[in-house]
């Protein structure tokens, strides 16, 4: 059973310091929900863990069982069996989806897939996903619907089976019936014995697939570790008692958070080339 395990791991963007003593693990088999207020660096610690070049790891180390991956490459990681679900995928004009999601295949397994078996995959996972095939066919992400991004997203997921998914809020922009879909998948591959980390701030997601743990990040750092209770907890009250119960701080999201995007997952642009 393979465990990714983060140390006190610290991080800067752009000469900012993000992440600040990150410590977390995560199992194969289980489901990890992370929780937290806007702003507080859970998109950066998904992003680090994949290897997003723009992030600075000032301290700290990864592992992925034994191997370091502290300094690993997005591709690398990719193909030790990490994977990233974005909060934003990147439209991608004149690559078809179809092509980038086989080339995505072929980069994280050892044999080429033949033309047949990568089209029977596809297949099953477009129906299990209630996908329209067509968006198989079409420029990645261009014109896509929010709700159909997201599919796409769980798409890669079932096409490369890693052994820890990270989902970055993979509920936005989803209707009721897709979210049922996508948390129906993620149970099941949970039960095939994938481990995730999944970000959202809506316990709907979470009521559906039930996770194992809940952690939440304050201020860069993973401030509690305990039981899924934490997440009723939260969707009721808000993250005020963490102040008091903990005596921190809580950080406010300043004017610029928002406006800064992470950009697109190098785990794409690494694959394209
Ligand atoms: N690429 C970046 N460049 C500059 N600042 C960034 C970048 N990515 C994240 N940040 C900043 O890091 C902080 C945490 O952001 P983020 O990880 O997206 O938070 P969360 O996902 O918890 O809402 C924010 O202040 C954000 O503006
Ligand atoms: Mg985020």
């Amino acid at each position: 059973m393979a465990t990714l395990k983060i140390n006190d791991l610290h991080v800067e963007v752009e000469g900012k310091k993000i992440l600040k003593g990150v410590t977390v693990s995560i199992s194969e088999g289980e489901t990890v929900a992370l929780l937290g207020p806007n702003g507080h660096g859970k998109s950066t610690l998904l992003n680090v863990i994949m290897g997003h070049p723009r992030y600075k790891i000032t301290s700290g180390s990864m592992y992925l069982d034994d191997v370091d991956i502290t300094h690993m490459t997005t591709d690398e990681r990719a193909r030790a069996g990490l994977f990233l679900a974005l909060q934003n995928p990147a439209e991608v004009t004149g690559v078809i989806n179809s092509d980038f999601l086989r080339a995505a295949v072929n980069a994280t397994s050892e044999e080429k897939i033949s033309t047949y078996k990568f089209y029977k995959m596809l297949d099953g996972a477009t129906k299990e996903l209630k996908m329209p095939f067509d968006l198989a066919t079409r420029s990645l992400n261009e014109g896509f619907s929010g709700g159909e991004k997201k599919r796409n997203e769980i798409l890669q997921l079932l096409l490369l089976k890693p052994k820890i998914a990270m989902l970055d809020e993979i509920d936005s922009g989803l209707d009721v019936d897709a979210i049922q879909i996508v948390a129906d998948v993620i149970k099941k591959e949970e039960e095939n014995g994938r481990g995730f980390l999944v970000i959202s701030h809506y316990a709907r997601l979470f009521d559906l697939i039930k996770p194992t743990r809940a952690v939440v990040m304050i201020n860069g750092r993973i401030v509690l570790d305990g039981d899924t209770s934490l997440i009723k907890r939260i969707d009721q009250n808000g993250y005020e008692f963490i102040k008091t119960e903990l005596r921190i701080e809580i950080e406010k999201e300043n004017a610029d958070m928002n406006t800064v995007s992470i950009g697109s997952c190098a785990v794409k642009e690494s694959i394209k080339k």
